[in-house]
């Protein structure tokens, strides 16, 4: 994240609601990504903008609004420093900003944490009116946004996503969520943020299998809504993971701009929000039979080439549409295989899955890129003629990223 406030351009974005094609304001200036949420009681369009671009911290004052009075920074542990410079700014802009550090990664999202950030807002007299600001990776975003939607029953909330991960995934959309003993994200809430400051500055210092595993999600979008992502990434996959690529900014705005188009068709997930869970059945048993030790986009790829295999398995999917997903993901050194000794463990994280209907399973499968649909599998031993395709030996298996 820039730590530059002076340096932040100020012109004009054009907006685009429903964030169909991101549009800049100059070469080096911020892009606007407008999610609409809907209209209000009034006929309004509701919605919020995404920023992408470089030195945005100076731009958060009008993400939290004129209405506010306290501000909460929740960051990380590791983003202490980071923390402590969103913070000055924001008594520089005259809000009064109070800290809450929370631990790392999945850790941060334990009802505990939640808990201390409740009594942190109540013992600072936080009122309806008043803001909270995440910085951080995708578990920020989401025990943040939990906080902020829970809250008096909901205050404004903008995120400072620092991860790909969380610039093209966890920030946009309004999932927020826990997790307890049974599992991950299995309390949340919707709860749309007031604004998202994507900084790619803060990709300059992320190790290098935090950009390459956050490119999973982008890759999805690809698939299931925006070929030319796909068509990027062919021309130059060594240009896809680098931070300075204007490639990569390219795809990150691509997909920000795929998933808004979703969420406002369907931001509480009833139907169209489905296909953004491309990959994420079996991902999410990979996670859990890994113990959370993979990183989310390591088992999306695996996952995506799972549903490309079933999908071709069902008759829905072409060979070439197939082998599209192992070369791209193996082409950003992304894994394909998994370990074929953990099938009943998977077969139980695939059941858990929230898109299942009583004892139905269902997944996301395409039918050709930019074609998803939610699924019914007739039988679970199509599942596992498919785990064959995409099994290896534990040593020869997918890298553990
Ligand atoms: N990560 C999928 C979604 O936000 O719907």
């Amino acid at each position: 994240m820039s730590t530059h406030p002076e340096s932040a351009p100020t012109p004009q974005e054009p907006t685009h609601p429903g964030g169909a094609t991101p549009e800049r304001a100059g070469e080096t200036g911020p892009t606007r990504i407008t999610v609409g949420t809907g209209t209000g009681q009034g006929g309004e369009q509701l919605g919020y903008d995404v920023l992408v671009g470089h030195g945005l911290l100076a731009r958060l004052p009008e993400m939290v609004g004129p209405h506010a009075e306290r501000v909460l920074v929740i960051h990380p542990r590791a983003l202490r420093a980071t923390g402590d410079v969103v913070r000055e700014d924001l008594e520089n802009a005259g809000y009064r900003a109070v800290v809450a550090e929370i631990p790392d990664a999945e850790e941060g999202k334990h009802i505990q944490v939640a808990a201390f950030c409740w009594q942190v807002l109540g013992q600072n007299s936080f009122t309806r009116s008043d803001a909270v600001v995440s910085v951080g990776g995708g578990a920020v975003t989401d025990a943040a946004g939990f906080v902020a939607a829970t809250w008096l029953r909901g205050v404004r909330v903008v995120h400072m996503p620092t991860t790909l991960l969380g610039m093209v995934d966890a920030a946009v959309g309004g999932k927020t969520g826990i997790n307890t003993a049974e599992g991950k994200n299995l309390v949340g809430a919707f709860h749309q943020p007031a604004g998202v400051l994507a900084d790619l500055d803060t990709l300059l210092t992320l190790p290098r299998n935090e950009l390459v595993t956050g490119l999973a999600e982008v890759v999805k979008c690809g698939f299931v809504a925006d070929e030319r992502i796909l068509e990027i990434v062919e021309e130059a996959p060594d240009q896809a993971s680098n931070p300075h690529s204007p490639r990569l900014r390219e795809l990150i705005e691509r997909a920000i701009a795929v998933k808004a188009r979703i969420v406002g068709r369907d931001p509480g997930e009833s139907g169209d929000r489905e296909a953004l869970n491309y990959g994420h059945t079996l991902a999410h048993a990979v996670e859990l039979a890994e113990r959370y030790q993979w990183r989310h986009g390591a088992a999306v790829s695996v996952g995506m080439v799972f549903a490309a295999e079933l999908a071709r398995s069902m008759g829905r999917l072409d060979d070439a549409t197939v082998d599209r997903h192992h070369r791209i993901l193996s082409s950003l050194g992304l894994p394909t295989t998994y370990r074929d000794d953990r099938w009943n463990q998977l077969l139980e994280g695939i059941r858990r899955d929230k898109k299942n209907r009583g004892d139905r399973l269902r997944f996301v499968l395409l039918s050709g890129v930019g074609q998803p649909a939610t699924v019914e599998i007739p039988d679970a031993s199509i599942l596992y003629a498919t785990y064959q395709e995409i099994a290896a030996a534990p040593e020869t298996g997918a890298i553990q990223l």
